[in-house]
């Protein structure tokens, strides 16, 4: 998979004042609608070494994929309140689906808490890698049926055509942990098995969080001269730049990782621990409700 790497820059300016240095010190909140924005925060965390994040993963009420805009944007409302109330300086919205259903929803209750999505940075990351402006999109139905990457896309490349193909069943597979083999396979090919023959797509974007953990499986299906994206480490920069925009980096050594679920410590610690690419122990995911 092709993904861009950001290094680490320190901001340029320290802290004035007292409050503006405690501001500096909060960490970033991450949420998505289960663990699949456990993708997204494994960037966030080796590309800003110095920042503490809050992940919340809303186990309880996965997926958002197939749920009404109000449900999601209740839900992506209650998450961030919970999050706000934790003292985070600025909120990753690490679901493609709660972005797409919820992020001006979000802007309009907190107009002072930087938001980024993930839906901006993907497409950004798509019209960089494809060649021929033929690109595809598999998300979950929602975000497919909101067209916010055809938006983005076409907004920085206007000559781009996008074909999006719906793949919920890849959110409880990469939920269950079964990333490749047989079945991740078959479920593949029944979604993928034409889309680069009917559409000759040279760029693929995993638009859900759930999918990174599957790209051996897709890319088996479509074809090494496809180029898989996902929003992970071009998400990591825009932070980055929010971050430096605000002033408001972390310049502490030591940092700090919470993670928050609503449901199944158990089960979020051993299967996040695939995602996070490190091991995780149930006694380190606190259970709340929203
Ligand atoms: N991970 C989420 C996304 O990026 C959604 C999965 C779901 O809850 O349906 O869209």
């Amino acid at each position: 998979m092709r993904s861009v790497r950001i290094w680490p820059t320190p901001c340029d300016r320290l802290p004035l004042t007292d409050m503006h240095a405690e501001t500096c010190s909060l960490p970033i909140g991450v949420f998505d609608s289960g663990i699949g924005g456990l993708t997204v925060l494994k960037a966030l965390t080796e590309a800003l070494p110095q920042e503490s994040f809050v992940y919340l993963g809303d186990t309880a009420r996965l997926p958002y994929g197939t749920k009404s805009a109000r449900s999601v944007t209740r839900y992506a409302l209650q998450t961030t309140a919970l999050l706000k109330d934790r003292g985070v300086k600025l909120l990753v919205i690490a679901c493609n689906t709660a972005t797409a259903m919820s992020l001006d929803a979000l802007h309009e209750a907190y107009p002072d808490l930087p938001v980024v999505g993930v839906i901006r940075p993907g497409a950004a990351a798509a019209c960089r890698a494809s060649k021929s402006g033929r690109i595809g999109v598999i998300a979950t139905e929602n975000t497919v049926n909101g067209r916010s990457y055809e938006r983005e896309i076409v907004r920085l490349r206007p000559d781009a055509q996008i074909f999006a193909q719906p793949c919920p069943l890849f959110v409880p597979l990469a939920e269950e942990g079964w990333c490749n083999g047989e079945i991740a396979e078959l479920i593949a090919t029944r979604y993928l098995g034409s889309m680069v023959e009917n559409t000759g797509i040279d760029t693929l974007v995993l638009g859900c969080t759930h999918f990174p953990v599957l790209s051996e499986a897709i890319q088996s299906v479509v074809g090494p001269d496809v180029t898989l994206v996902d929003s992970a480490w071009t998400t990591a920069e825009f932070v980055r730049d929010m971050l430096a925009r605000r002033d408001i980096c972390s310049t502490t050594a030591s940092r700090t990782l919470s993670f928050l679920a609503t449901d199944g410590a158990e089960r979020f610690a051993r299967i996040g621990g695939v995602f996070l690419d490190r091991p995780l122990q149930a006694q380190d995911v606190e259970i709340v409700d929203l």
